[in-house]
């Protein structure tokens, strides 16, 4: 399964555009879309945070709330495609990356207390486009952080274009 996390917000976004040929190189049928402009994903607070950790603690996975971190952990492959904002993603990515970090189902600490992944994907590609040049980019940064220390992804992809709106 090839798992697109699509975080592009607007309409006729140009991000959408330049990841479509690259999704295009995946058997159609094993693609998953995410779109997180559609689905009803909330951030996590004080009473979502503590009924997420109670099932944690129990081992129980059932629950509709980790569906997200069961999808992101059988992935074979990843594209993310995003636009830049404020040097990073709109924060409905972060907000999917919260719901997508699941103690036992994307990553564990072992004995030594070391984060091992559990992601099974070989590689991400993080797809942006931006209105200005990109000195800086700190939400691939995020992700691979996140995704190669916790996850367990070893491999990225970095595609963007940049200064549209110049
Ligand atoms: C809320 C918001 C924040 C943005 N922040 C930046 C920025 O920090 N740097 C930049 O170069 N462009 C920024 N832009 C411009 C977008 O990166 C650019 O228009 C991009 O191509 C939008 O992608 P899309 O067509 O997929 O929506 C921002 C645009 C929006 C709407």
């Amino acid at each position: 399964m090839i798992l697109f996390v699509n975080a592009c917000v607007r309409k006729n976004s140009r991000t959408l555009e330049l990841a479509r040929p690259i999704l295009a190189k995946f058997p159609q049928d094993e693609i998953e879309e995410v779109n997180l402009e559609k689905e009803e994903i909330l951030p996590l607070k004080r009473e979502s945070l503590d009924f997420r950790s109670e099932l944690v603690s129990k081992g129980n996975y059932s629950n509709e709330i980790f569906k997200y971190a069961k999808q992101f952990a059988k992935a074979e492959e990843i594209v993310i495609a995003t636009p830049f904002w404020d040097m990073s993603f709109p924060a409905i990515l972060k907000i999917y990356f919260e719901n997508v970090s699941v103690s036992g189902l994307t990553f564990y600490y072992n004995e030594q207390n070391e984060a091992v992944g559990l992601c099974k994907a070989k590689k991400i590609t993080y797809v942006t486009t931006a209105g200005g040049k990109i000195y800086y980019n700190g939400g691939f940064e995020y992700v691979k952080g996140l995704c190669k220390n916790l996850f367990g992804i070893q491999k990225y992809e970095f595609v963007a274009k940049e200064n549209l709106d110049v």
